[in-house]
């Protein structure tokens, strides 16, 4: 018997059934040794057992330290808080890996190869937002705390730089706002320097830049980046920004790394709008499945999964219809299932 490696499976909300349904069948058939503890969270979470983050599923990732996450719905504005953030702070994930390549040759730019690393725990993402009521208007003044810390970015800056250079990359471009938010993100900027003076000077190049000017460079000519290390809020919006370049949401996956757990996912959310039509896209999904075989140093699966997905959007010409094809999730599904048997 091959050694198997028990995973916590959250299958997730909206389109999260679906699109984790087609990843399983890819990775049954690359003969991937994950051994599955399905679990709930988000609005299934709250459906099922009144919590948006079942106890049981936090026990199963701590026995685990591995999952693979289909997208967690939150509502916006009042409700839960997202569970997808809450993950991320019991689990310490603090570095959020985000890949991106060009796969279907034709689009806006060809040869796209990006990472982004985004810093995960901190900044304006702890959640310290308050109301102040003025003359009877509850919502008249509102509030939030961001907070960044010497060690939590330098923890993920040393993350960014090693996985740089572990992957043979050249450049690493740090993205910031210190010359109006001196402080929240001045403290990034300075320990980037700091470290890279260090530990990094003469192994890779280090440039920095402001997240607005980054924001239309990355437009008008990728090609100038090569892995970007950002805070939280400035890396959730670039890494949109820089899976519009490579063809969409439904191709950017994520890794959510930290010293005792790591989360697989896609970029994009439930998509609601598309959720139990047949229409999603699994590709991030299946590329972030990807991800979590290299992870777990199972290169070669992870090199067949990417090959057969190439092949299939490629050669076949099978694709779903954000990538202006006919093909339902299960059909992609299906023809990705016979490049890996056949590759
Ligand atoms: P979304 O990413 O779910 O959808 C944005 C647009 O992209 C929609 O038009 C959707 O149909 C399309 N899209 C997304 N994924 C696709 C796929 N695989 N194939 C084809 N089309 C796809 O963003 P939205 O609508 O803002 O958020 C919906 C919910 O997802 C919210 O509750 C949000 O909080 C949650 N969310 C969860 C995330 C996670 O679990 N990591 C990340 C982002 C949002």
């Amino acid at each position: 018997m091959p050694q198997t490696i028990p995973a916590t499976l959250i299958p997730g909300d909206g389109i999260g059934p679906e699109i984790v349904e087609a990843t399983l069948q890819v990775l049954d058939a690359v003969g991937a040794p994950f051994e599955w503890d399905r679990q709930i969270a988000g609005l299934g979470g709250v459906e099922a057992a009144g919590n948006p983050l079942p106890k049981a599923t936090l026990d199963s990732i701590r026995r685990t330290r591995l999952a693979l996450k289909g997208p967690l719905e939150t509502p916006s504005g009042s409700g839960y808080r997202s569970s997808n953030v809450r993950l991320r702070e019991e689990f310490k994930l603090y570095a959020n890996l985000r890949p991106a390549h060009t796969i279907i040759p034709g689009g806006r730019y060809d040869n796209i190869d990006l990472v982004i690393v985004r810093e995960n725990l901190e900044g304006l993402y702890i959640g310290h937002e308050h109301y102040i009521e003025i003359d009877g208007d509850p919502h008249a003044v509102a509030m939030a705390t961001g907070i960044n810390t010497r060690a939590g970015s330098r923890r993920l800056l040393e993350f960014a730089f090693e996985h740089a250079i572990a992957t043979g990359r050249k450049k690493i471009t740090l993205v910031h706002k210190a010359n109006i938010m001196k402080a929240l993100t001045g403290i990034f900027l300075e320990t980037g320097l700091e470290l890279y003076e260090k530990k990094y000077k003469g192994r890779i190049v280090l440039e920095t830049i402001i997240v607005d000017a980054c924001a239309m460079k990355l437009v008008l000519n990728p090609y100038q980046f090569d892995v970007i290390v950002t805070t939280n809020l400035f890396g959730d919006i670039l890494s949109d920004l820089v899976a519009g370049l490579v063809g969409g949401l439904g191709m950017a996956p994520g890794a959510n790394i930290g010293a005792d757990a790591a989360i697989f996912e896609a970029v994009h959310g439930s998509a609601p709008d598309i959720a139990g039509k047949g229409l999603a896209n699994p590709t991030a999904l299946l590329l972030a499945a990807a991800l979590m075989l290299d992870h777990v140093k199972l290169h070669d699966k992870a090199t067949r999964v990417r090959k057969a997905i190439d092949d299939t959007l490629n050669i076949d010409n099978i694709r779903t219809g954000d990538l202006g094809g006919k093909a339902s999730t299960s059909e992609f599904a299906k023809a990705v299932v016979s490049r890996v048997s056949a590759g």
